[in-house]
């Protein structure tokens, strides 16, 4: 019985080994630089990006400010922030959640915040004012409505995501 053996020949063996040697270097450099690109995008999918808010039996036909926290993930910096939004539920139903950060200078909007103008989201810093949908008023500072959050309900539960800036009025 003769067993054949095979033969690697000196140069074989070498080209193999830095072959591989090299593809290992090459996926090790390559991967973190990969990961850090996406991964952001992956963590904020994995969190959907929405966060429950509030009962949608709790909103009325006032605006009422809710306050949450949602995971901040800076490169490799995690913290809480909070969020805010104006909520309340319109005659026919719609649900309104408008950002609280007046588009002038980024000051916070109070609904009914000055007496002189009812039923108007006022900003204290230069009187800005917008109407009940946010919609700012014209003669006034801010040059745009006020952001109007990504929202979807589920069970019951308001979710908000994102605040999304609008066109001027
Ligand atoms: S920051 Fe709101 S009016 Fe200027």
């Amino acid at each position: 019985m003769s067993e054949k053996k095979k033969q690697v020949s000196r140069r074989q063996f070498l080209n193999y080994t830095l072959t591989g040697v090299g593809g290992f270097m090459a996926a090790g450099m390559l991967a973190p630089m990969v990961r850090f690109a996406i991964d952001p995008v992956l963590q904020t999918r994995e969190r959907g990006g929405f966060s429950a808010v509030v009962d949608v039996d709790e909103l009325t036909n006032e605006p009422q400010r809710f306050d949450w926290q949602i995971d901040q993930v800076d490169a490799w910096y995690e913290s809480k922030v909070t969020r805010s939004a104006w909520v309340y539920k319109k005659e026919d139903g719609t649900i309104m959640a408008l950002s609280p950060i007046c588009t002038h200078l980024g000051c916070v909007v109070s609904w009914q915040g000055n007496d002189d103008y009812p039923d108007q989201f006022y900003c204290p810093c230069h009187g800005g004012r917008y109407t009940k949908e946010g919609v700012n008023i014209p003669n006034t500072p801010p040059p745009a409505p006020l952001a109007l959050y990504e929202q979807k309900e589920e069970e019951g539960t308001l979710f908000l995501g994102k605040a999304i800036p609008r066109e001027g009025a």
